[in-house]
């Protein structure tokens, strides 16, 4: 069934069942069955799904402040919600917080992309997020909080470049590693480490949400270990659904890639373990300082020798769509005769071809699924767009993907390294 269909008639459901007065339960939307044979499956759950406007203008706003000034992040302008949907969506964020405080999963949306929340403080709740994703137990996860209070108590020191980089850009895309308080989050979360990773997300919902909670929310990526990041509702329903208790639908996200996660050093120093919305650029502008890039991320390939990454879920290769992907890079006219020629190739052996590019080329390329990334000159749109196109080459069942390459400055640094680990770093050079 159409997804939008699915939750437009879910939540009309839900409105004539509370009006008759009628159970939660009776409410739930039918699960998808989970898919069978997967490592690390939950138990199966009914799904329920809370339909909720959100209450900044547009996602695009969102994109754009990402792209432009630290100091705009997440400064979209409120919109007007007629008051009868502002109490609707009310009702709902209080039904899905009560599901997070009483140790529930819930996915809800972030100007990054969805996440899978629960009580940072209950392990048991924790797990079930661990279940759900299949997620190896070694990768922490990051600590949602909606106010500077919630801070507080979670870690032990927040030094001043960590200040610093606070005011700047939170609420918005910017994990920061701290020490952990000890006893303060689930063991689970940190997996074993002594620092915890933070952030406020710059999305109303998930602020909302979070508050009402009145907790630490955990909060991975939705997504099944593996898959690429939801960027949509529907995405985290293809993944999840049947294994976690509900969804949060707050329409698309902004940035389309997850935060940029960081460790700020006493002395002024900031590494970035894994870049994201936050770029190198912004941040160096904040600190007045170089930033630093983790080895691991220096050292392309990820090979057997390579250091190991601080953020650990940079080691397992994520993203990867079923079809056999490369990144063709080089001076734009050679990558447009060099794509052309392997995408004829690949189908005179019978390939289903798909073809990633930015607007600029794209309608040069003759593939089976063609994708835009916009305009290359606007990197914004290829961060927002990039998962959902992954997903898209499954569905259409390509088994050749080309993708263009883009510069690694600003936001192109986070969307080449997704597209470098979706394509196994396979590079092709069409030279200069
Ligand atoms: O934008 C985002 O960050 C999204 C939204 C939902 O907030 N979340 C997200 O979470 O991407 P996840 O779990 O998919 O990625 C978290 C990354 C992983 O690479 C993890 O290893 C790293 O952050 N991380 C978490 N805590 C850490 C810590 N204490 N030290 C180093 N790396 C950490
Ligand atoms: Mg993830």
């Amino acid at each position: 069934m159409d997804r939008q269909k699915h939750v437009d008639r879910a939540s009309r459901e839900g409105k004539a069942d509370s009006a008759a007065g009628r159970t939660a339960e009776h409410r739930t939307v039918p699960a998808d069955k989970p898919q069978s044979g997967t490592a690390g499956a939950g138990e199966v759950r009914p799904t329920r799904w809370w339909k909720v406007a959100s209450t900044w203008a547009a996602a695009d706003q969102q994109i754009k402040a990402a792209g432009i000034g630290a100091q705009t992040v997440g400064a979209g302008q409120p919109a007007s919600v007629p008051a009868a949907q502002a109490a609707q969506d009310a009702e709902a964020l209080a039904e899905a917080a009560a599901v997070l405080a009483a140790g529930g999963t819930v996915a809800f949306p972030t100007e990054t992309v969805y996440g899978l929340g629960a009580d940072a403080r209950n392990t048991k709740a924790v797990e079930a997020i661990f279940a759900a994703k299949g997620r190896p137990s070694d990768n922490p996860l990051i600590v949602h909080i909606a106010s500077m209070s919630q801070l507080e108590g979670l870690v032990t020191e927040v030094n001043e470049t960590a200040r610093k980089l606070m005011e700047a850009f939170w609420p918005g895309p910017l994990t920061l590693v701290l020490p952990a308080a000890p006893g303060a989050v689930s063991p689970r979360v940190t997996a074993g480490l002594d620092t915890v990773g933070v952030r406020m997300p710059a999305h109303d919902v998930a602020l909302r949400l979070i508050a009402a909670a009145g907790c630490p929310v955990a909060g991975p990526s939705a997504n099944r270990s593996g898959r690429p990041s939801p960027t949509l509702a529907s995405h985290v329903g293809e993944d999840l659904s049947g294994r976690i208790d509900g969804i949060v639908d707050g329409g698309p996200t902004g940035v389309g890639l997850e935060s940029t996660v960081v460790e700020a050093g006493r002395d002024g120093t900031v590494t970035v373990l894994r870049p994201g919305g936050i770029t190198a650029e912004q941040i160096a502008r904040v600190t007045g300082a170089g930033v630093k890039l983790d080895a691991a991320l220096r050292e392309a390939g990820g090979g057997a020798d390579s250091p190991a990454p601080r953020a650990p879920g940079m080691k397992y290769t994520h993203y990867a769509p079923q079809g056999v992907m490369r990144i063709v890079s080089g001076a734009a006219d050679r990558v447009a005769a060099r794509i052309q020629a392997e995408l004829a190739a690949a189908s005179a052996r019978g390939e289903k071809t798909g073809v990633l590019a930015f607007d600029e080329r794209l309608p040069s390329y003759r593939a089976d699924c063609s994708l835009s990334l916009g305009s290359e000159t606007e990197l914004a749109a290829a961060a927002h767009r990039l998962y959902a196109a992954l997903r898209r080459f499954d569905e259409c069942g390509v088994t050749y993907i080309l993708a263009e390459s883009c510069p690694e400055e600003g936001l192109g640094a986070a969307v080449m390294n997704r597209l470098l680990k979706a394509a196994g770093h396979r590079v092709i050079d069409a030279g200069e």
